[in-house]
Order: C-alpha cells, then structure tokens, then sequence
C-alpha cells in the first residue's frame, strides 16, 4: 500500500458508510451532521451578489479585512473577547484551522493531549503531524473527564491539547472548573491549548459557552477557532478562522498557505456580513435546536435507547444496550435495514474502543418533519428488533 504507515487508520470515514447505506436504503440519514436547510437568505443572497459583482479571484492570504474585522467584533460583541483584525487568519473551514495548528506547533514526536470520543479530524490531524495522541475519556452519563487522568495525560512531551466545547458527539459543555483545569496544566507544561468553538452559539437550556481565551492567563497561549459553516448553516462552504497571540497565529499562517494558500473568495463579505446578524439570529438558532433536540431525545426515549441529553452542538448520544444490542457498529449497520434511520456509533470516534461500545449518535440538525418521521420510524425498532 502506497500510503504512509501512519495515515492507514484514516482511509475509510463511517460517515461515507453509513450516508452509502442510508442512500441504498431510502433511510433517513441522522449520521453525518449538516443541516437540512439553508442558512439565512440575505447571507445567501450576499454570496450570490460578490459571485456576479467578480469577487471571484484569490482573497488576500489573512482573509478579508471585513471578514477579520466582523470576526474580532463578534468575539467583543459575545465573549467580551478583544482581538485585533490582524490576529484573525481565515482558514477553509475550521478542520484546516485545527490542522494547520497541530502541524505548525507539534515536531515529529511531540504529544497532543485530546479528549474522547473527538471530532474525527483530530486523529488524523495529529498523525499528519507525526505527533502522537494521549487522549482522556468523556465517559456518559455526564461526559466529564478524571481530573487525575488528565494530569496524567501531560508530559514534558505536551505541546498542544486540543480541547472541543461545546463538544462533537457527547454534546458536552465544559465547565468553568474543566476549562480552568485544562488551562492550569497547559501553563504548567508551556503548551498551547487549540479550542474548537464551533458549536458556540448552539447551546440549550441557559447554559453558557466559556471560551478558553477567557480564563486567566489563556489568551497568551489559546487558539480560538469557530466555523461559519455551522453558526450559518453553509457547511459546504468552508469558512472558518482562528485567532489568538501574534506569534501563535504567524505559526499556523505559515502552514495554512501551503495547505491551501486562500478559499472561499465570495463567501467571505457574505459571512463577515452574517457575523452582525441581530441578537433574535443568534438565539433563534439556538432555541429551534433545543426544539429540534427535545423532539429527538423523546422519540429516542420512548423508542427504548438510554438518552444522554446534550447542553450544546446539534448531536444527541444514546445507549442501545437496553434495546439488547452489546455493539454499537453493528447496530448502526442494521438500523436503516430495521426501521429506516441511519446513525453512527460513537467508538468510531475512539481510541478506546470499549468507551462508545454501545453508544450511537443521532444528528438533529434537520428539519422537524423529518426529524417526526424519523421518530416515529424508531418507535417500531423494539418489536423488529427482537
Ligand atoms: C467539533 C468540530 N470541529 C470542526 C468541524 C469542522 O468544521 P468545518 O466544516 O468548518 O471545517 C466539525 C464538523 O462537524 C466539528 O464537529
């Protein structure tokens, strides 16, 4: 095989799969999360208009002014963070922003300390790096982490940890307590912490995001990265930022252009506009997903799964083990068969593949429709199932 040894864990994705399986089946696909529906018409409108007006070339290597402008004010407008213009760098989508990071801050060897189950990038990101991984568990029902067992994860190896909140799948938001005990350890082992807040404004139930940046102390040493893609419902199109310390950011700038030098050229004023959106945008999306969230997590109850509710993002992990299922993959690879749903097992994001042996997750970023008959599809899983 031609490729390198350690990319050979990363040649097949389970969303590939199981978007393969729900298509062959007519199943309903709550696997992979994208949205259902477009993001807002005017921020649709805008891209369609800088396409015919002939912003159609390359951008400048940072992005856009306006774009890292609506970034920094954003950041103030929500987080009461300051960030200049100049330390926001555009990147394509977050995934870019994360591995340009990891691949600029880690020499060969170097360790990164990350949580799991993780977003399925991060693995591979930190094999591309030929860095090497040292994950803590996120174990159900909370989703919380040992303290013990992350000190432990550090070394003087540590050069990042990568921490995602609101986090992709358990739907878990970290705690001030978590944030300040992550931040604790990576100033006592000079690393650099990369924070995933893609899923900033999707959070229920009156809970707040806390960035990383906000804790004393971690700005000087935080990546922050966020992604239109999810706040504007545009997955495909790819734009993302990071931004933080001047140095750390010239760092990822340098691998980002040889990754994919710009992107995205006429999506950019699109997003920096979007990014002003009024408050009613912002908290509208919020309370649909809580919708969105209930509507799932019932139906997911009543149909028999154990359900662990999520604060934030737009996924909802359960166990399947008391509908009689000790296997969690191959319960994903016979649900579209038995009642026309399709999900994915959550040990496909884990090292230890004991952690998510019986735990699914569903996507609930669709609209309710769907999410309906999905719901009533999986109420007849307990009598086919048997
Ligand atoms: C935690 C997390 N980070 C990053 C991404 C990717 O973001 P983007 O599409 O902007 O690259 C996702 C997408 O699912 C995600 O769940």
């Amino acid at each position: 095989m031609p490729l390198v040894e350690r990319m050979r864990p990363f040649t097949s994705t389970i969303f590939a799969e199981m978007s393969a399986l729900a298509l062959r089946t007519g199943a309903i696909n709550l696997g992979q999360g994208f949205p259902d529906t477009d993001g807002p018409l005017s921020l649709l409108a805008d891209a369609a208009a800088a396409i015919t007006g002939g912003i159609n070339q390359y951008p400048p290597g940072p992005g856009i002014r306006a774009l890292r402008t609506a970034v920094a004010e954003h950041q103030r407008r929500f987080h009461g963070i300051e960030v200049h213009p100049d330390a926001v760098l555009v990147t394509s989508g977050a995934t870019e922003a994360i591995a340009a990071a990891v691949i600029a801050l880690c020499e060969p060897g170097d360790e990164v300390v990350l949580f799991e189950p993780y977003y399925d990038s991060y693995a591979a990101t930190v094999a591309m790096a030929g860095a090497i991984r040292r994950t803590v568990a996120l174990r159900p029902p909370a989703f919380g982490f040992d303290p013990a067992k992350l000190s432990a994860a550090f070394s003087d190896r540590t050069r990042v940890v990568l921490v995602n909140t609101p986090h992709n799948p358990t739907g878990a938001v970290f705690t001030r307590e978590q944030l300040h005990l992550i931040g604790s350890l990576a100033i006592q082992h000079d690393a650099v912490v990369v924070s995933d807040e893609v899923y900033e404004h999707m959070i229920f139930d009156g809970v707040r995001h806390i960035p990383m940046a906000t804790l004393p102390g971690m700005a000087e040493r935080t990546l922050t990265i966020s992604s239109a893609g999810k706040t504007f419902s545009v997955t495909g199109w790819k734009i993302g930022w990071v931004h933080g310390p001047a140095e750390l950011v010239a760092a990822v700038r340098a691998v980002k252009q040889f990754l994919t030098y710009v992107s995205g050229a006429p999506f950019q004023p699109a997003v920096a506009s979007a990014l002003g959106l009024p408050d009613s945008f912002y908290t509208g999306l919020a309370e649909s997903l809580q919708r969105k969230r209930d509507l799932l997590a019932d139906g997911l109850c009543a149909a028999g799964f154990t359900v662990f509710p999520p604060a934030g993002t737009y996924f909802v992990v359960t166990d399947v083990a008391p509908l009689g299922f000790d296997d969690a993959m191959r319960f994903c690879l016979r649900l579209p068969e038995l009642v026309g749903v399709a999900a994915v097992p959550v040990s496909v994001f884990c090292d230890d593949a004991g952690l998510g042996a019986t735990l699914v997750r569903f996507a609930f970023c669709k609209r309710d429709e769907v999410l309906v008959e999905a719901v009533s599809r999986l109420a007849g899983l307990r009598a086919v199932a048997s």
